[in-house]
């Protein structure tokens, strides 16, 4: 019988545009779910993947993390009944692909019809879920939970604000980013953190929503923005020694934690998403932490992603508790229209996630 056969849209060199072409299915091996993907949703590094390389080896390579579509395969010992649904052959799933931990070996990219993963990187989605919203949240929770566990919380952590007088906060610099929407809710929702946002001012009800206490705009000058931060925090008495930075300025960001540690608090953390360099800020009293992906040593990195997916992720999409967001926009021609979609994401977005449907 003639080996199936799918398309891909890959780098054949460094540097390139992507090109569309046959590559032969694999079979999933021991652990491994092979997806048909409905929905890509991309992210910056794929960006970076594309037009610099980045964390690539070989060529052919094919980018792509977030993925939504259709369990077609199940390899052996997957667990048949983790998550309260079924994972079989048609099952309507969530992955992450892992394109960045492979350095772009073909059948693990999340930028093409079927795409190799571990089974502790699947979740089911809810039927309410659709696909291109499936596809949007595996990088950013995983992001948000890394940042997280950065900040010395753990996956259990669970505040009590009713017991005591000073709220714990969380300071999220770009909050109306990917990343930043999905930290916000985690924040809120699951952990009980008082959380105090940075974005633009349109979307201050939106992150109000999803469980905002305070917005402020970073668009006015960097000394202002960071005294009213601090100022409406201490008159709610909200500690705010510890910051998620999705992106944006993060002197700033340091400076409001730099406040709370002046007070009192143990040395304050800030966990960037952004690689950090000689030239990064470093603002006294506060440890400046680089949000790593999941670590490449495969036990911590299964122990992440199965939490996220098996134990959390499912169930917080169930009961509401995580809305996935932002809102998404599908950019046409699907394969095919992944260089307009990347070209148009690097250009920037604002609270948006840009989703091709195949
Ligand atoms: N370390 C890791 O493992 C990891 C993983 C994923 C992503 N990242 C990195 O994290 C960053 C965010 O990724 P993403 O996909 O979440 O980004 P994204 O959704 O593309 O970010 C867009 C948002 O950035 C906000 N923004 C732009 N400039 C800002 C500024 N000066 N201050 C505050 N907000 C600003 C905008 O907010 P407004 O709309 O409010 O203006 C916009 O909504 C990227 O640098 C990405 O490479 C790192």
């Amino acid at each position: 019988m003639a080996t199936p056969t799918h398309d891909a849209a890959m780098l054949v060199s460094k540097a390139g545009r992507l090109s569309i072409q046959k590559l032969p299915t694999q079979s999933p091996g021991p652990n491994e779910i092979l997806i048909d993907v409905k929905s890509i949703a991309l992210n910056p590094v794929d960006y970076y993947m594309r037009d610099s390389g980045f964390l690539l080896q070989d060529y052919p390579a094919i980018p792509g993390s977030d993925i939504a579509g259709t369990i077609a395969a199940v390899g052996a010992d997957v667990p048949q009944s983790s998550r309260g649904t079924l994972l079989r052959s048609g099952t309507r799933v969530a992955a992450y692909a892992v394109s960045i931990y492979t350095q772009g070996k073909p059948s693990y990219g999340a930028f093409q019809t079927k795409v190799l993963v571990p089974a502790d990187n699947v979740t089911p989605l809810p039927d309410t879920i659709s696909f291109n919203q499936g596809a949007s949240l595996p990088m950013a929770v995983v992001t948000a939970w890394s940042g997280i566990t950065t900040l010395d919380l753990s996956y259990d952590t669970k505040i009590n604000t009713t017991t005591t007088t000073t709220k714990k906060g969380l300071l999220v610099w770009g909050a109306a980013s990917s990343i930043g929407l999905a930290t916000v809710q985690i924040a809120s929702k699951t952990l009980g953190l008082t959380v105090y946002a940075v974005a633009s001012p349109r979307h201050a009800e939106y992150l109000q929503s999803l469980g905002a206490a305070a917005v402020f705009d970073y668009h006015g000058a960097p000394a202002s923005v960071v005294t009213q931060i601090i100022t409406a925090a201490r008159a709610a008495n909200v500690s705010l020694d510890l910051a998620f930075h999705a992106t944006g300025d993060l002197q700033s960001a340091q400076e409001v934690i730099a406040a709370f540690t002046s007070d009192g608090a143990d040395k304050g953390i800030v966990a960037t998403a952004v690689p950090m360099d000689a030239s990064s800020p470093m603002t006294e009293g506060v440890d400046t932490r680089f949000i790593l992906p999941p670590p490449v040593e495969q036990g911590l990195r299964d122990r992440h992603f199965a939490f996220v997916f098996a134990r959390w992720l499912c169930p917080a999409l169930d009961s509401g508790a995580f809305i996935p967001a932002p809102e998404t926009h599908s950019v046409p021609a699907g394969l095919r229209g992944l260089d307009v979609a990347l070209d148009r994401l690097r250009e920037g977005v604002s609270a948006l996630k840009l989703v091709v449907e195949l």
